[in-house]
């Protein structure tokens, strides 16, 4: 029997820039061969958020073997794998520092090449990882606890940002948005189910920058009339969680189509990030691209997530593009945009 990569080249993915510490061997066939997930949910849960400190030890305490186990489950030995690659950012600095030493001590000892993985570049090449026929140009409307974002996407390392958000991103409003409603922490996941039970028209909540010229976004407005409405006490959770779950969709659809207005040569609607493994927003984005006659992919919701899958598959593409290794001496960058070019937009928070 042939074994599961055989005859493809490997890479060795490692992701540590925010609260999952995460390792996997990805072949060229788009083989997840083996891979390790753990979150950190129990160890930030009574600090309600991230803590970065704590974040940047666990990763150091559980990175290495998880990088074991899974080499130990492909049967696969270090020196049988093609390159190493490595989160260097955007994120918490002290976890991409753990994660990327880690995949530099790993490429050195074996003499394998590096990749110091854009964790955005990661998250807007995950869809071609499960859906081999997704071809550039796409839109990506990439949603995460730190960005939202709608870039065109013409291939790795090629990257046009249409839009930001010029406060919050859609994430972080899930996560704030979950806390006042005392749902612990991650509020996203939690969030979705409970609106699975409410009446999204029940609560009137604004659509921040509905309608405007440039498809930038905006949520901090929206948080803090949920706020008012948790406050008043007069609406059942579900109802406000609904409420809100809709509002952001609303802003989401709406933002997303005046940037498909800019992207006139995008064969598909793509989207990525944490955010996009929400089943009501997948829906209402997919309602969009058909009305727009273009195919909808999402990745699986695991692959929405952090995960570091996605890392070895963008290092899998960057090889195939051309696209050099990196020096050992690449640097952690917590700060990284996927488009250098894009021009600053006015109001808009500077996040990891
Ligand atoms: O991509 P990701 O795992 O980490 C970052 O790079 O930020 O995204 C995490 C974010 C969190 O804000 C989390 O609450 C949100 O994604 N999220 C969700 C859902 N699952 C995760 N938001 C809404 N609905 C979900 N089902
Ligand atoms: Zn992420």
């Amino acid at each position: 029997m042939a074994e599961a990569g055989a005859g493809r080249a490997l890479v060795l993915g490692i992701e540590s820039s925010c609260d999952e510490t995460a390792v996997a061997l990805v072949s060229s066939a788009r083989e997840v061969v083996a891979q390790r997930i753990a979150g950190q949910e129990a160890l930030h849960a009574a600090h309600g958020g991230v803590v970065p400190e704590l974040a940047a030890r666990a990763h150091e305490e559980r990175l290495a073997p998880m990088i074991g186990a899974v080499l130990g489950e492909a049967g696969v030995g270090l020196r049988e794998v093609a390159a190493v690659a490595a989160t260097a950012g955007p994120g918490l600095i002290g976890g991409v520092m753990v994660g990327l030493v880690t995949g530099k001590a790993l490429a050195f000892a074996a003499g394998l090449p590096l990749h110091a993985i854009n964790h955005l570049e990661a998250h807007a090449l995950s869809a071609r990882l499960t859906a081999p026929g997704l071809a550039f140009p796409y839109l990506l409307l990439l949603v995460s606890g730190g960005h939202c974002q709608l870039v065109e996407v013409a291939g790795a390392g090629r990257y046009r940002r249409l839009a930001t958000t010029i406060d919050d991103a859609a994430g972080e409003a899930f996560d704030k948005v979950a806390k006042m409603l005392g749902l612990g922490f991650p509020g996203g996941p939690a969030l979705e189910r409970l609106a699975r039970g409410g009446d999204p028209g029940a609560v009137p909540l604004p659509r921040p920058l509905l309608g405007a010229a440039e498809p930038h976004f905006s949520f901090a407005g929206l948080k803090t009339a949920v706020l008012r409405a948790v406050e008043a006490g007069t609406h059942r959770p579900a109802d406000i969680a609904a409420s809100f779950q809709s509002a952001v969709g609303d802003c989401l659809v709406d933002r997303t189509a005046r940037a498909l207005g800019r992207a006139p040569g995008v064969r598909a609607l793509v989207v990525a990030g944490g955010v996009a493994a929400n089943a009501a927003l997948r829906a209402r984005l997919q309602a969009l691209a058909g009305r727009h006659s273009l195919p909808f992919v999402a990745p699986p919701a695991w692959l929405c997530t952090d995960n570091a899958a996605m890392v070895a598959w963008a290092a899998h593409e960057r090889m195939a593009a051309g696209l050099p290794a990196d020096p050992l001496d690449a640097p952690a960058r917590p700060r990284w945009p996927l488009d250098p070019e894009a021009e600053p937009v006015r109001g808009a928070g500077v996040k990891a």
